[in-house]
Protein backbone atom coordinates (compact mmCIF):
# COMPACT_ATOMS: atom_id res chain seq x y z
CA UNK A 1 0.00 0.00 0.00
CA UNK A 2 0.67 3.60 -0.58
CA UNK A 3 2.10 5.60 2.10
CA UNK A 4 0.22 9.12 0.34
CA UNK A 5 -3.04 6.89 0.30
CA UNK A 6 -2.80 5.89 3.55
CA UNK A 7 -1.92 9.90 4.31
CA UNK A 8 -5.21 10.65 2.53
CA UNK A 9 -7.10 8.21 4.23
CA UNK A 10 -6.18 9.17 7.95
CA UNK A 11 -6.97 12.83 6.82
CA UNK A 12 -10.63 11.61 5.56
CA UNK A 13 -11.16 10.01 8.99
CA UNK A 14 -10.34 13.73 10.24
CA UNK A 15 -7.07 12.69 12.13
CA UNK A 16 -3.45 13.86 12.27
CA UNK A 17 -0.21 11.08 12.48
CA UNK A 18 2.34 12.98 15.11
CA UNK A 19 5.98 11.23 15.78
CA UNK A 20 7.33 10.94 19.22
CA UNK A 21 10.92 9.69 19.86
CA UNK A 22 13.72 9.85 22.53
CA UNK A 23 17.12 10.07 20.59
CA UNK A 24 20.55 10.24 21.55
CA UNK A 25 23.14 12.93 19.82
CA UNK A 26 24.01 9.90 17.78
CA UNK A 27 20.36 9.34 16.30
CA UNK A 28 20.02 6.34 18.83
CA UNK A 29 16.92 5.04 19.57
CA UNK A 30 17.27 1.34 21.11
CA UNK A 31 19.71 -1.32 21.53
CA UNK A 32 19.69 -4.85 22.98
CA UNK A 33 21.22 -6.05 26.66
CA UNK A 34 23.32 -8.54 25.47
CA UNK A 35 22.88 -10.91 28.40
CA UNK A 36 18.89 -11.12 28.45
CA UNK A 37 18.02 -10.08 24.77
CA UNK A 38 16.15 -8.19 25.90
CA UNK A 39 15.34 -4.18 23.67
CA UNK A 40 15.75 -1.56 25.79
CA UNK A 41 16.17 2.17 25.65
CA UNK A 42 19.74 2.36 27.10
CA UNK A 43 19.71 5.65 28.75
CA UNK A 44 17.38 6.58 31.95
CA UNK A 45 15.41 9.96 31.64
CA UNK A 46 12.26 9.87 33.72
CA UNK A 47 11.24 13.19 32.79
CA UNK A 48 11.24 12.02 29.15
CA UNK A 49 8.47 8.69 29.94
CA UNK A 50 6.75 11.11 32.18
CA UNK A 51 6.43 13.61 28.69
CA UNK A 52 5.29 10.44 26.81
CA UNK A 53 2.93 9.74 28.98
CA UNK A 54 1.17 13.30 29.33
CA UNK A 55 1.49 13.56 25.23
CA UNK A 56 0.03 10.31 24.05
CA UNK A 57 -2.51 9.73 26.85
CA UNK A 58 -5.77 8.56 25.61
CA UNK A 59 -4.59 8.69 22.27
CA UNK A 60 -4.55 6.10 19.60
CA UNK A 61 -0.16 4.55 18.95
CA UNK A 62 0.82 2.92 15.80
CA UNK A 63 4.36 1.00 17.03
CA UNK A 64 6.68 -2.32 15.49
CA UNK A 65 5.82 -5.64 17.13
CA UNK A 66 9.31 -5.32 18.87
CA UNK A 67 8.77 -1.90 20.49
CA UNK A 68 5.70 -3.49 21.76
CA UNK A 69 7.38 -6.29 22.92
CA UNK A 70 9.82 -3.63 24.96
CA UNK A 71 7.19 -2.50 26.75
CA UNK A 72 6.65 -3.81 30.16
CA UNK A 73 2.79 -3.32 29.84
CA UNK A 74 0.23 -2.19 27.33
CA UNK A 75 0.47 1.47 28.02
CA UNK A 76 -2.59 2.77 30.49
CA UNK A 77 -5.88 4.38 28.60
CA UNK A 78 -4.52 4.25 24.80
CA UNK A 79 -4.88 1.80 21.84
CA UNK A 80 -2.37 -0.08 20.59
CA UNK A 81 -1.94 -1.10 16.63
CA UNK A 82 0.95 -3.32 16.55
CA UNK A 83 2.34 -4.02 13.10
CA UNK A 84 3.56 -7.63 12.70
CA UNK A 85 4.62 -9.98 9.60
CA UNK A 86 3.12 -12.80 11.26
CA UNK A 87 -0.47 -12.57 12.85
CA UNK A 88 -0.93 -15.97 13.99
CA UNK A 89 1.95 -15.49 16.52
CA UNK A 90 0.18 -13.10 18.54
CA UNK A 91 -3.42 -12.68 20.16
CA UNK A 92 -5.22 -9.50 20.70
CA UNK A 93 -6.55 -8.14 23.92
CA UNK A 94 -9.99 -5.92 23.32
CA UNK A 95 -9.65 -4.28 26.46
CA UNK A 96 -12.13 -1.37 26.34
CA UNK A 97 -10.06 1.26 27.09
CA UNK A 98 -6.37 -0.32 26.25
CA UNK A 99 -6.98 -2.61 23.69
CA UNK A 100 -3.97 -4.23 21.83
CA UNK A 101 -4.70 -5.56 18.44
CA UNK A 102 -1.74 -7.34 15.86
CA UNK A 103 -2.40 -6.65 12.59
CA UNK A 104 -0.42 -6.22 9.24
CA UNK A 105 -0.07 -2.91 6.66
CA UNK A 106 -3.38 -3.71 4.76
CA UNK A 107 -5.40 -3.54 7.94
CA UNK A 108 -4.17 -0.43 8.85
CA UNK A 109 -7.01 1.70 7.53
CA UNK A 110 -9.67 -0.63 9.22
CA UNK A 111 -8.37 -0.54 12.44
CA UNK A 112 -7.70 3.05 12.78
CA UNK A 113 -11.18 3.89 12.12
CA UNK A 114 -12.29 1.17 14.72
CA UNK A 115 -9.62 2.90 16.99
CA UNK A 116 -11.53 6.05 16.69
CA UNK A 117 -14.46 4.78 17.87
CA UNK A 118 -12.44 3.70 21.15
CA UNK A 119 -10.54 7.13 21.14
CA UNK A 120 -13.17 9.72 19.46
CA UNK A 121 -11.14 12.37 20.89
CA UNK A 122 -7.64 10.51 20.11
CA UNK A 123 -5.22 11.08 17.58
CA UNK A 124 -2.92 9.57 16.19
CA UNK A 125 1.14 8.81 17.62
CA UNK A 126 4.00 6.81 15.46
CA UNK A 127 5.62 5.49 18.51
CA UNK A 128 8.62 3.84 16.89
CA UNK A 129 11.42 1.79 16.79
CA UNK A 130 13.48 2.41 13.79
CA UNK A 131 11.37 -0.10 10.92
CA UNK A 132 8.14 2.01 11.73
CA UNK A 133 9.71 5.48 11.99
CA UNK A 134 11.00 4.54 8.74
CA UNK A 135 7.94 4.13 6.65
CA UNK A 136 5.32 6.03 8.63
CA UNK A 137 8.33 9.42 8.70
CA UNK A 138 6.83 10.97 6.09
CA UNK A 139 3.29 11.23 7.10
CA UNK A 140 3.96 12.52 10.31
CA UNK A 141 3.03 16.14 10.12
CA UNK A 142 4.48 17.19 13.24
CA UNK A 143 7.03 15.20 15.62
CA UNK A 144 8.16 15.43 19.71
CA UNK A 145 11.66 14.86 19.99
CA UNK A 146 13.41 14.15 22.95
CA UNK A 147 17.12 15.20 22.58
CA UNK A 148 19.17 13.15 25.22
CA UNK A 149 22.51 13.65 25.54
CA UNK A 150 24.41 10.74 26.58
CA UNK A 151 27.98 11.33 27.86
CA UNK A 152 29.45 7.87 26.17
CA UNK A 153 29.42 6.18 23.06
CA UNK A 154 26.89 3.19 23.44
CA UNK A 155 28.07 1.44 20.78
CA UNK A 156 31.24 0.91 22.94
CA UNK A 157 29.55 -0.25 26.13
CA UNK A 158 29.84 -4.36 25.98
CA UNK A 159 26.87 -4.56 27.92
CA UNK A 160 24.66 -4.07 24.36
CA UNK A 161 24.60 -5.36 21.36
CA UNK A 162 21.68 -4.87 17.95
CA UNK A 163 21.66 -0.95 17.95
CA UNK A 164 18.64 0.76 16.89
CA UNK A 165 18.53 4.31 15.05
CA UNK A 166 16.39 6.90 14.23
CA UNK A 167 15.74 7.10 10.52
CA UNK A 168 16.71 10.71 9.48
CA UNK A 169 19.77 12.23 11.23
CA UNK A 170 18.31 14.05 13.49
CA UNK A 171 19.67 17.44 12.53
CA UNK A 172 19.33 17.38 8.98
CA UNK A 173 15.51 16.27 10.15
CA UNK A 174 14.96 19.24 12.01
CA UNK A 175 15.86 21.93 9.09
CA UNK A 176 13.03 19.84 7.15
CA UNK A 177 10.46 20.85 9.36
CA UNK A 178 10.43 24.79 9.76
CA UNK A 179 8.08 25.42 12.60
CA UNK A 180 9.13 24.76 16.30
CA UNK A 181 9.34 25.29 19.69
CA UNK A 182 12.54 23.88 21.70
CA UNK A 183 12.97 24.27 25.50
CA UNK A 184 15.84 24.79 26.82
CA UNK A 185 18.38 21.90 28.17
CA UNK A 186 17.48 20.67 31.30
CA UNK A 187 19.26 18.00 33.62
CA UNK A 188 17.48 14.98 34.28
CA UNK A 189 17.05 13.66 38.12
CA UNK A 190 17.25 10.02 36.26
CA UNK A 191 20.35 7.96 37.21
CA UNK A 192 23.45 9.17 35.49
CA UNK A 193 22.10 12.74 35.39
CA UNK A 194 22.08 13.03 31.72
CA UNK A 195 21.14 16.37 29.90
CA UNK A 196 18.06 16.61 28.08
CA UNK A 197 15.82 18.72 25.49
CA UNK A 198 12.64 18.67 24.01
CA UNK A 199 11.87 19.43 20.39
CA UNK A 200 8.19 20.24 18.82
CA UNK A 201 8.91 20.64 15.13
CA UNK A 202 6.05 20.69 12.59
CA UNK A 203 6.49 20.52 8.78
CA UNK A 204 5.98 23.06 6.42
CA UNK A 205 2.11 23.46 5.33
CA UNK A 206 3.23 23.10 1.57
CA UNK A 207 5.59 20.08 2.15
CA UNK A 208 3.96 16.80 0.97
CA UNK A 209 4.93 13.54 1.37
CA UNK A 210 7.14 11.41 -0.83
CA UNK A 211 6.15 8.38 -3.00
CA UNK A 212 7.11 5.57 -0.59
CA UNK A 213 5.74 2.03 -1.55
CA UNK A 214 5.23 -0.27 1.11
CA UNK A 215 4.99 -4.26 1.08
N1 LIG B 1 13.93 5.86 21.90
C1 LIG B 1 12.68 5.71 21.47
O1 LIG B 1 11.90 6.68 21.44
C2 LIG B 1 12.20 4.36 21.02
C3 LIG B 1 10.90 4.21 20.55
C4 LIG B 1 10.51 2.94 20.13
C5 LIG B 1 11.39 1.88 20.16
N2 LIG B 1 12.64 2.08 20.62
C6 LIG B 1 13.60 0.98 20.64
O2 LIG B 1 13.73 0.50 19.29
C7 LIG B 1 13.98 -0.89 19.33
C8 LIG B 1 12.95 -1.62 18.44
O3 LIG B 1 13.02 -1.10 17.11
P1 LIG B 1 13.07 -2.04 15.82
O4 LIG B 1 13.29 -1.23 14.61
O5 LIG B 1 14.03 -3.16 16.08
O6 LIG B 1 11.66 -2.72 15.81
P2 LIG B 1 10.18 -2.15 15.56
O7 LIG B 1 10.18 -1.16 14.44
O8 LIG B 1 9.59 -1.75 16.85
O9 LIG B 1 9.47 -3.49 15.13
C9 LIG B 1 9.92 -4.20 14.01
C10 LIG B 1 8.87 -5.24 13.71
O10 LIG B 1 7.70 -4.61 13.21
C11 LIG B 1 7.11 -5.42 12.23
N3 LIG B 1 7.17 -4.76 10.93
C12 LIG B 1 8.03 -3.80 10.53
N4 LIG B 1 7.80 -3.47 9.23
C13 LIG B 1 6.75 -4.23 8.84
C14 LIG B 1 6.02 -4.37 7.61
N5 LIG B 1 6.36 -3.67 6.51
N6 LIG B 1 4.99 -5.23 7.57
C15 LIG B 1 4.63 -5.95 8.66
N7 LIG B 1 5.30 -5.89 9.85
C16 LIG B 1 6.34 -5.04 9.91
C17 LIG B 1 7.91 -6.73 12.20
O11 LIG B 1 7.35 -7.55 13.20
P3 LIG B 1 7.42 -9.17 13.13
O12 LIG B 1 8.87 -9.51 13.31
O13 LIG B 1 6.54 -9.61 14.24
O14 LIG B 1 6.90 -9.54 11.77
C18 LIG B 1 9.28 -6.23 12.63
O15 LIG B 1 10.13 -7.24 13.15
C19 LIG B 1 13.93 -1.29 20.80
O16 LIG B 1 15.25 -1.29 21.33
C20 LIG B 1 13.14 -0.19 21.46
O17 LIG B 1 13.47 -0.03 22.84
C21 LIG B 1 13.07 3.30 21.06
Amino acid sequence: MDINNILQQIQQLGLECSGIVAVNQRNLIGATVKETGKQIIPWSVPEDLANFKRITANNILIMGRKTFESLPEPLNGRVHIVITRSLFKYTNINDPTTPVWFINYDSLITYISIAKKYKPFGNLFVIGGTEIFNTFCSICSKWYITLVHTHNNITSDTQYSDFHYFGPPISIFREQYNRGRFSPIYTSRGKDNLQYEFWEIWKPESSLPSKIKME
